[in-house]
């Protein structure tokens, strides 16, 4: 979803002072071999957390190199029974391949139609740009996905931070006449998330 790049790379200097969309290059004479390789994928997410999964990002953020070239991935860890929330991506559309464990991937269309299915090790999944979608693990054991995004940096809309923990609030009476419950069903959620 991203624009096409005019030039064989742009690896991002993410301290640069000016303000572009996307990152400005980092000289090409300063760029090495190490700049397109990366390894923060290795290592297994924490997931001792609410949720009990862990979203690890391979984007333009932690991996420089990916700037101007419209791709990235997630590592994501899942503890037993944990969830990645659901949670939408407004600039990419997700593909996913299950490593290890057993997912059930799940994600609704603008119509309201839910589409999910159980996956083991090999398996994929695709996810259509800004829909919402959620994985949980169903396995016995641990779980791991790789996603891969046809974005440097894809954003996550996360609903349960998006709607009960933004900074400032949402108005709890909005959140009442939305959800159709009563405000201490409100602040009870928003105190889940308030660190
Ligand atoms: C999974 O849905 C992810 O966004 O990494
Ligand atoms: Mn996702």
């Amino acid at each position: 979803a991203d624009p096409d790049s005019l030039q064989d790379f742009c690896v991002a200097d993410l301290s640069a002072s000016i303000s572009v969309n996307g990152f400005p290059c980092k000289p090409a004479s300063e760029v090495t071999s190490d700049d397109f390789f990366f390894d923060g994928l290795t290592k297994v997410g924490d997931t001792s957390n609410i949720f009990g999964s862990n979203v690890t990002g391979g984007n333009v953020l932690t991996f420089p190199a990916l700037n101007t070239l419209g791709i990235s991935m997630n590592r994501v860890d899942f503890a037993p029974g944990g969830v990645n929330p659901p949670h939408s991506h407004p600039r990419a559309t997700e593909s996913g391949v299950i490593i290890k464990g057993k997912l059930l991937v799940g994600f609704v269309t603008t119509g309201n139609v839910y589409h999910s299915k159980v996956l083991t090790a090999g398996q994929m999944f695709v996810i259509p740009r800004g829909l919402v979608h959620f994985q949980k693990n169903v396995g016995v054991g641990k779980a791991l996905t790789i996603a891969a995004f046809n974005s440097q940096l894809p954003g996550a809309v996360v609903l349960p931070f998006t709607l009960f923990a933004s900074t400032p609030s949402i108005p709890d009476d909005v959140l009442t006449r939305a959800f159709q419950v009563e405000e201490k069903v409100v602040k009870s959620i928003k105190s889940k998330f308030s660190s």
